[in-house]
């Protein structure tokens, strides 16, 4: 059954000029594109995004970070997507994420790990609520 996700590709990897090399890449694998859109995010959008991390040490950097500059969002679209993307891009540490992965080829630290992705079905819905309105997204076959 199809599934939906949302990736951000994120600040520093905007800033760096990788966002053509890593959706050729999200394409050459197999998951279709049905929404994107760049935006710079406001200080309480990225706090609402990243509730779950309230608690967290790094709540305030991730919120300064995810603030600092232009993201690219997007809502990706294939059999299995949530389990599949995740396995795409690696582990949240790229010094932990395998070869081949985004966040190996594209990340810097565990902050700086270049992209986003739900971590379930259930937040992928959340999350793509919080960027895309249904009539933005495309109806796949
Ligand atoms: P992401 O997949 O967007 O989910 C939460 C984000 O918090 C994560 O990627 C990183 O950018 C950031 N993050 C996770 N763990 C840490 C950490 N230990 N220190 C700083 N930032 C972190």
């Amino acid at each position: 059954m199809k599934e939906r996700t949302l990736t951000i590709i994120k600040p520093e990897c905007v800033a760096e000029k990788h966002i053509g090399n890593i959706i050729q890449r999200i394409e050459k694998a197999g998951f279709e594109i049905i929404g994107m859109k760049m935006v710079r995010l406001k200080k309480k959008d990225a706090e609402r995004f990243y509730l779950v991390h309230k608690e967290r040490p790094f709540y305030s950097e991730l919120v300064e970070y995810m603030t600092s500059g232009k993201v690219v969002a997007m809502v990706l679209e294939k059999e299995n997507c949530v389990e599949d993307f995740r396995q795409f891009i690696g582990a949240t540490d790229p010094q932990q994420a395998e070869a081949g992965t985004i966040r190996k080829d594209f990340g810097q630290s565990i902050q700086f790990n270049c992209v986003h992705a739900s971590d379930s079905n259930e937040n992928a819905a959340i999350e793509s609520a919080f960027f895309f309105s249904t009539r933005e997204l495309i109806e796949c076959e």
